[in-house]
């Protein structure tokens, strides 16, 4: 078989060259040709083209109506893990290819070992785990330390994408991991395995054999710092599902968040704890995420948050400090920057309440990033509390989005977010009028606002 053409494309202007230069010719453009292998480019391609193109014209393409189209029911296994069956949808959908996407370190591998293990147990599917990272003994030792020794999970360590999918078509597995894509390489690229064009067309060949022989593909990529562009952004247009694991290595917890998800809802989270033995699953994030002293505090307030389909208690912290520089700091950890610096402006413009001679730092305790307005709020009111160095009892919780006239605006699943306030023991609840539920919800005193002004005083009066 004659080698396919190899060429470089730009990746701003889409301009050919046939060598790779630090300048694209055409645009000027640095650092942005990236090899690719030229389709078809030989005669006998372009004859196979050809003929395909008469066929496609004297084929009846045939329409058919929506209603008549029977759906086949996606089949979907249970991975073993509620809280990985969560972010994806209700398990792994047979036949799909899902990415996950993580920071190094994170537990991505350990996370696939566990619920490879796992399936092959309890639902009896055949996986194959293919590492590119790792020698078949340290996923051994690994596998030992997480007491999975015994579990019946085929291996391969494998960096070549053909030699993988012929292994693959021999073994016949029903679901295989790839670990990590950025170690795959394929022989019709010259450049070296992790760069983008090697990731591309690796993802591209995994891809297409998953989808003609029907095994479930799970891919793992790294998103790092620098390597950001050889990344699985690059791959998300190409899976079904997309998958990310994030949180802080330097704590426990770590959350599986779906941004892409063909079979089911965005912005669903699994949330798990690293331990010795491995990940163990938190059903009750609230409860990790509310571990809270005995005393209230000045700048402490708790928001219920919803991620995906069920509601969230998070503690969002805020410390206001007297700035020693001319220009005081607005730092925030687990919420967008220029949001913060938003909700400062509405406090002084329709709260009266200024801290332009203040520092301003904001946390969101446990590493969750706030994704959704709905804790506008609770910022101001950390905020009002922290400046003022007055607590806010301790079961209080409050939401809602600020607008930019002050005016609270209700937020999505008003009364579920009350409901399970009450359900963690909260007494009192700051919710947008608009969010106020008909009936009174058991346990739980609502306090209806509609602007800033009223959250304002009615803070005032607890003190
Ligand atoms: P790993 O799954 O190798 O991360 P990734 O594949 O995303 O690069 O996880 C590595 C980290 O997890 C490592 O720092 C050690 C920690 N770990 C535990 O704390 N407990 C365990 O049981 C295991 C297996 C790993
Ligand atoms: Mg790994």
């Amino acid at each position: 078989m004659a080698k396919p053409k190899r060429l470089f494309r730009c990746q701003q202007c889409d301009a050919q060259a046939p060598q790779w230069g630090g300048q694209c010719n055409e645009c000027g453009a640095w650092n942005s040709l990236v090899e690719e292998i030229q389709q078809a480019s030989t005669a006998a391609g372009q004859e196979m083209i050809s003929k395909h193109a008469t066929y496609a014209g004297e084929r009846q393409s045939s329409v058919q109506s929506l209603t008549e189209i029977t759906s086949e029911q996606a089949v979907r296994w249970s991975t073993g893990l509620p809280e990985l069956d969560r972010a994806l949808g209700g398990g792994l959908v047979t036949g799909s290819v899902v990415l996950i996407g993580g920071d190094p370190g994170i537990g991505k591998s350990t996370l696939l070992l566990q619920a490879m293990a796992a399936m092959a147990e309890k639902s009896g599917v055949s996986p194959l785990y293919v590492s590119g990272e790792e020698s078949l003994q340290q996923i051994r030792l690994r596998a030992e330390r997480l007491e999975l020794e015994n579990a019946p999970v085929d291996l391969l360590a494998e960096t070549h994408a053909e030699q993988m999918i012929a292994v693959a078509k021999k073994r016949q597995p029903q679901v295989m991991v790839v670990d990590s894509i950025q170690t795959v390489f394929t022989e019709l690229l010259t450049s070296a395995p992790g760069t983008v064009a090697q990731v591309r067309e690796s993802a591209a060949q995994l891809v297409r054999f998953a989808k003609s022989s029907g095994v479930t593909m799970i891919l793992v990529g790294h998103v790092t710092k620098q390597g950001a562009i050889a990344g699985p952004r690059v791959l998300e247009h190409m899976v079904d599902t997309v998958l990310y694991f994030e949180g802080d290595s330097t704590t426990r917890f770590r959350i599986l968040r779906a941004v892409k998800n063909r079979f089911g809802a965005v912005n669903e989270l699994g949330v798990f704890g690293m331990t010795e033995l491995g990940l163990k699953e938190v059903s009750n994030p609230s409860a990790i995420f509310l571990s809270r002293g005995e005393q209230a505090v000045a700048g402490s307030v708790v928001t219920v948050i919803r991620e995906g389909s069920r509601p969230m208690m998070v503690e969002v912290q805020a410390l206001v400090d007297e700035t020693s520089l001319g220009n005081p700091r607005r730092v925030s950890v687990g919420m967008e920057q220029n949001r913060l610096a938003m909700l400062l402006a509405i406090l002084h413009r329709h709260g009266g309440i200024t801290c332009s001679d203040q520092d301003v730092f904001i946390n969101v305790v446990g590493g969750v990033k706030l994704s959704e307005t709905g804790a506008d709020l609770a910022v101001i009111a950390a905020v009002i509390s922290s400046l003022r160095n007055r607590a806010i009892p301790r079961d209080w919780v409050l939401f809602g989005e600020v607008g930019l006239t002050g005016e609270i605006r209700p937020v999505q699943a008003g009364e579920e977010r009350i409901q399970d306030a009450s359900k963690h023991g909260f007494s009192h609840a700051i919710v947008p009028a608009a969010n106020a539920p008909r009936k009174a919800v058991k346990g739980i005193k609502v306090i209806a606002v509609k602007h800033l002004s009223e959250v304002i005083s009615v803070l005032q009066q607890t003190e």
